[in-house]
């Protein structure tokens, strides 16, 4: 399955749900995640995302662990998102920036 890493907070640039074949991205307020039941492994989105957010779950890069079981609790408790919207406000500015989970709003 792939994961949506620490990267894509408070950027959420939503490019990632266009391309998902099972629309399986689900959506909170500063960051969205993929159903790992429902991912079918096609790794079409990892290369869409601008922030380079995405990975499969074998390749996930060091200190990432930890958002393979986020991933999975969120997706049970978000709403689902299909269609790309606007980025976050400041998108460009937090990306790349460190230790950005805490920041991460539920
Ligand atoms: Fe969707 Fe494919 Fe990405 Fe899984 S790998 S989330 S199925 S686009
Ligand atoms: Fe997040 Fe990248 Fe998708 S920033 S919303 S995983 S395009």
């Amino acid at each position: 399955t792939f994961v949506v890493t620490e990267n894509c907070i408070k950027c959420k640039y939503t490019d990632c749900v266009e391309v998902c074949p099972v629309d399986c991205f689900y959506e909170g307020p500063n960051f969205l995640v993929i159903h790992p039941d429902e991912c079918i492994d096609c790794a079409l989105c990892e290369p869409e995302c601008p922030a380079e957010a995405i990975f499969s779950e074998d390749e996930l890069p060091a200190g990432q662990e930890k958002f393979i079981e986020l991933n999975a609790e969120l997706a049970e408790e978000w709403p689902n998102i299909t269609e790309m919207k606007d980025k976050l406000p400041d998108a460009e500015e937090w990306d790349g920036v460190e230790g950005k989970i805490e920041h991460l709003e539920r």
